[in-house]
């Protein structure tokens, strides 16, 4: 079999300004991608291009400067839906994941006793927006048990399935914690099987893997422009259109409407029905910057590299001593979560900065699965993304030999 021919790295890495910036005097080796992505400078260039050159608001002024801004944002929606393969209006730019399955919580329709599945491995966001739905709604809320390896248990998705109440199944596309990929595709098998809904948040995986939203056939996916090298504030909800015609928007008031009255209104057509007030016209120009971007260096190659990274990266974590790393899913993503003897993960985040490295320590934003399933207070992570290298890798193994040594008094 022929060796994939992966990318270069370190000639992606001049596509980033930012990589010119001494961290404590220290290159940058920037490990916390799962928060936010770095920005290569095109993105910021379509930005300051926007602001620079026709910084006006959309569908309302007949002037130039309105029909330029008009023509760029709309073509990101376009852009984006190619990058996911959906139709153009099915997709709603909203200030995030978070923002989007909000969104979905207040717009589908569903009936009190109705049961939502969650995972053990969501995101606060795919958790708290249901738990305030289901104390006004009288939802009941059920979540999916995950395996010794981080995967999710399908056995127990198939079991909860029985329920003949189940309204919807929302779940992670790929944990931020475990890095553990799930099955969405078959997850939406299951949930159609059952006359539920699919929703799935890819906050994880759209920057890192192809993404086909017809091919999965979930009925939503939710994602955010700042981990997929776009700016931050602008996030992506995808939906079937015929059931983004059935609903009603969660928010109110300009550009939404079709015709307003004294006594009524009636709505937009798709997407901006769902796109209340001006949006955020420079991020989503930016966003169809990024994936214009991501596409240019290929989301085939952009995986093949990062599997290739992340098992170095597994592999080298593996053996230093004292260090215990969190998921074992065979199928996984550059998300590692890990702890280090007994050092607080800030601490070692704190040493770790010294020598320029940045990771995220917490409980990342996944409390439920930090603190009840895996029974910890918090946990280091880092999150890679293409132009990591092998030997940002090596530098974060030194680090965490230096954190042993100030805190253990261990050369181990
Ligand atoms: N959800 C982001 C993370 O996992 C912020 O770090």
């Amino acid at each position: 079999m022929e060796a994939k021919q992966l990318i270069d790295p370190n000639k992606i890495k001049q596509d980033f300004s930012i990589f010119k910036r001494k961290i404590n005097g220290k290159p940058l080796v920037y490990l916390d991608n799962g928060a936010t992505s770095l920005t290569p400078d095109i993105v910021v260039n379509a930005i300051n291009n926007y602001y620079h050159n026709f910084n006006a608001n959309i569908h309302r002024g007949v002037h130039t400067m309105g029909e330029d801004a008009t023509i760029a944002y709309e073509s990101a929606h376009d852009k984006v839906a190619k990058f996911i393969n959906a139709d153009n209006k099915e997709i709603i730019f909203t200030s995030g994941t978070t923002a989007s399955l909000n969104i979905l919580v207040r717009s589908i329709r569903l009936n009190p006793g109705d049961v939502i599945i969650l995972t053990e491995m969501e995101h606060h966001s795919n958790i708290v927006p249901w738990l305030e739905a289901a104390k006004k709604e009288g939802y009941i809320i059920k979540y999916v048990k995950i395996t010794e390896n981080g995967e999710l248990d399908m056995n127990h998705l198939k079991s909860l399935l029985l329920n003949s109440h189940v309204g919807v199944v929302s779940v992670t596309h790929m944990s931020n914690v475990l890095g553990s990929i799930n099955n969405v595709k078959e997850i939406a098998k299951l949930a159609h099987e059952k006359g539920a809904l699919c929703i799935v948040d890819g906050a994880q995986s759209v920057p890192h893997i192809p993404i086909d939203v017809k091919d999965i056939d979930c009925d939503f996916f939710c994602f955010s422009g700042h981990k997929m090298a776009g700016p931050t504030g602008i996030g992506v909800l995808y939906g079937k259109k015929e059931l983004l015609n059935d609903m009603e928007p969660a928010n109110f008031g300009g550009d939404m409407i079709s015709e307003v009255h004294f006594d009524h209104a009636t709505w937009n057509d798709l997407p901006w029905k769902f796109e209340a007030g001006t949006p955020n016209i420079a991020g989503g120009i930016g966003l169809g910057a990024a994936v214009e971007y991501l596409d240019s260096i290929g989301m085939d190659k952009i995986r093949d590299y990062e599997e290739f990274l992340t098992e170095y990266a597994l592999t080298k974590l593996k053996g230093i001593e004292g260090v215990t790393i969190y998921g074992s899913s065979k199928k996984r993503g550059g998300v590692i979560s890990f702890n280090v003897k007994d050092i607080h993960p800030h601490d070692v985040g704190t040493i770790l900065d010294r020598d320029g490295i940045a990771i995220r320590g917490g409980h990342m934003c996944a409390m439920p699965l930090i603190k009840t399933v895996l029974k910890l207070n918090s946990v280091c992570r880092i999150s890679l993304y293409f132009y990591n290298t092998t030997e940002d890798i090596d530098k974060l193994v030194t680090a965490i030999h230096k954190a042993k040594e100030v805190f253990c008094n261990d050369q181990s």
